[in-house]
C-alpha cells in the first residue's frame, strides 16, 4: 500500500463546502482523509504545499482528441499529456472523428488508447446520429454500455427538432445528458466570424448570434418538453446566457458550458486576420463577453470547457475565410480563468473549482468531483500566484494553434495526480 500526504495546502472543495488550510492523505488510488495535521508514518510521501490551492481533479468535458483519423492534429498520448500539464485529470471527447465514434468499435479503440497510452482518463462522447448526419440515431444504447458518458454531435447542430426530440427522451433511459452544438446552419453558411461592425469593417461574412440563440431556445423547449437532460456547448451570446438563466428559473433540465476564449476574447480579435482567433462559435461582440462574465458570477454558466481543437498549421497558414475553425486549449484554460475570472474577482476559487470539477463531473456522472473519503485520489493543485507568459512552443499537442501564445498569465496548474500517481508537475 502507498501513502502520500499533500500538507499544509488551501483545499478547496465545494462537494463539502470546504475552504481550509489542511493536509489530504491518499492511500492508493483513493483519498483516504482531509483534516488538520493529519498524522504520517515513515513510509508516507509528503509533498509540502504551503500556498498552493488543492481541488478536486478539474475534468475538461469538451475535447477533440482526433483520434481515429486525424492522427496528424492529435492522438489520444498527446491530447492527455497536454490536459495533464493544464491540470485537467480527465477530458471527455467529441465524437467528430474519422471514422465518427457512433458505435461500440470507435469508443473501445478510444478507451483502449486512454488505458495503454493515456496520461489522465478519457471520457468518450458518442455520436447523436450515425456519421453526425443528422438522419438515424446512432445506437446510444450500444454507445453508452462501451463506456460513452454522453452524446453529441459536436462541430455541427442536431439537425432536426424530430432528432432532437427523440434523442432527448431516450438518453434519458440511461441518465445521460445530449451535448448540443447549437448552430442554426442555414443562417452561417460560409461565415467566418461574428456577424457585427467588425466582420462589415474587414469584409468577412458573418455568423449571428441569432444562429446560436434559435437552437438554444428549441432545445430548451424540447428539454421542458421531453425531460430530458439537455446541456448547450461553448454559449457564446448575451441572448443565449438569457434564455439559459430564465429556463433554469423555471427548472427545465438543462446546463451549459463557456470556453476561456470567449471569456477573454472579443471580435475585433479578428482584425490581425490571425487565423487562430478562427473558431465556431466566433468570438463575439463585447456585450457578449460581458453577459457571458454576469453568468460566469451568477452561476447561469455551469462549467468552463475548453473546447481544444487542434488543427494542423497547414490549415490555419491560410486566408482567413478557408482556414479551419478551433484554438488549443487545454494548457490555456486554467490559468485564463485565473488571470480573467479569479484574479479580476468574478468569481472566487471555489466557484472555480465548481466550474472546472464538481459541475462536469455531476453532469457526466463521472467519479470524482470531490475529495471526500473514499473518492478516486484525483487532485488539481494550482499556484494562484505564479505569474508566467503562454510559450505555446513548449505545449505537449501535436499542434500549435494559439491566439495566445506570449500572453501574460497569474495563476497556473502546479501539479496533477491522477488515482494517486502525480502525471504532471510544473517544473517553474
Ligand atoms: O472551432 C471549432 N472547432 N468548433 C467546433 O465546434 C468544432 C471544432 C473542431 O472540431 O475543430
Amino acid at each position: 500500500m502507498s501513502r502520500l500526504l499533500l500538507r499544509g495546502g488551501r483545499i478547496v472543495d465545494p462537494s463539502q463546502k470546504l475552504d481550509q488550510v489542511w493536509d489530504l492523505l491518499i492511500e492508493d488510488d483513493r483519498v483516504e482523509a482531509v483534516g488538520k495535521d493529519l498524522p504520517q508514518d515513515s513510509d508516507t510521501e509528503v509533498i509540502e504545499l504551503t500556498g498552493k490551492v488543492v481541488a478536486p481533479g478539474f475534468v475538461d468535458m469538451h475535447v477533440h482528441l482526433r483520434e481515429p483519423g486525424y492522427e496528424y492534429k492529435e492522438t489520444v498520448a498527446s491530447g492527455t499529456a497536454a490536459a495533464a500539464a493544464g491540470g485537467f485529470a480527465g477530458v471527455a471527447c467529441m465524437p467528430n472523428t474519422d471514422p465518427v465514434n457512433d458505435n461500440r468499435a470507435v469508443t473501445e479503440m478510444i478507451l483502449d488508447r486512454a488505458a495503454t497510452e493515456g496520461s489522465v482518463p478519457v471520457y468518450p462522447i458518442g455520436a447523436v446520429s450515425a456519421g453526425s448526419k443528422g438522419e438515424e440515431m446512432a445506437e446510444i444504447g450500444d454507445l453508452v454500455d462501451a463506456g460513452c458518458v454522453a452524446v453529441s454531435d459536436d462541430g455541427h447542430p442536431v439537425a432536426t427538432s424530430f432528432l432532437m426530440r427523440r434523442a432527448l427522451e431516450y438518453t434519458k433511459m440511461f441518465g445521460i445528458p445530449v451535448i448540443d452544438h447549437c448552430e442554426d446552419m442555414s443562417l452561417t453558411a460560409r461565415s467566418s466570424m461574428h456577424e457585427g461592425t467588425a466582420s462589415t469593417r474587414l469584409g468577412l461574412k458573418g455568423h449571428p448570434s441569432a444562429a446560436e440563440e434559435i437552437i438554444v431556445a428549441r432545445d430548451v423547449i424540447l428539454a421542458e418538453l421531453t425531460g430530458g437532460r439537455l446541456h448547450c456547448a461553448h454559449m457564446s451570446t448575451a441572448g443565449s446566457m438569457r434564455h439559459l438563466r430564465e429556463a433554469k428559473q423555471r427548472g427545465v433540465a438543462v446546463t451549459c458550458e463557456v470556453t476561456p476564449h470567449h471569456f477573454t476574447l472579443i471580435d475585433e480579435a479578428v482584425s490581425s486576420f490571425d487565423t487562430n482567433t478562427k473558431v465556431n462559435p466566433p468570438l463575439r461582440g463585447p456585450e457578449d463577453r460581458e453577459a457571458v462574465l454576469a453568468a460566469l458570477g451568477d452561476g447561469t454558466v455551469d462549467v468552463i470547457a475548453s473546447d481544444h481543437a487542434p488543427h494542423h498549421a497547414d490549415e490555419k497558414n491560410v486566408e482567413y475565410d478557408i482556414a479551419l475553425p478551433g484554438l488549443i486549449g487545454l494548457e490555456t484554460a486554467v490559468p485564463l480563468a485565473c488571470e480573467h475570472l479569479v484574479h479580476t474577482g468574478v468569481i472566487d476559487v471555489s466557484r472555480l473549482v465548481e466550474l472546472f470539477s464538481t459541475n462536469p463531473c455531476r453532469i457526466m456522472g463521472i467519479a470524482g468531483g470531490t475529495l471526500e473519503a473514499g473518492a478516486p485520489a484525483n487532485v488539481t493543485i494550482l499556484d494562484l500566484d505564479r505569474q508566467a507568459a503562454v510559450d505555446i512552443s513548449t505545449s505537449r499537442s501535436k499542434s500549435r494553434n494559439s491566439p495566445f501564445d506570449g500572453v501574460l498569465l497569474r495563476g497556473w496548474p502546479a501539479m496533477t495526480i491522477v488515482a494517486g500517481m502525480v502525471v504532471w508537475r510544473s517544473e517553474a
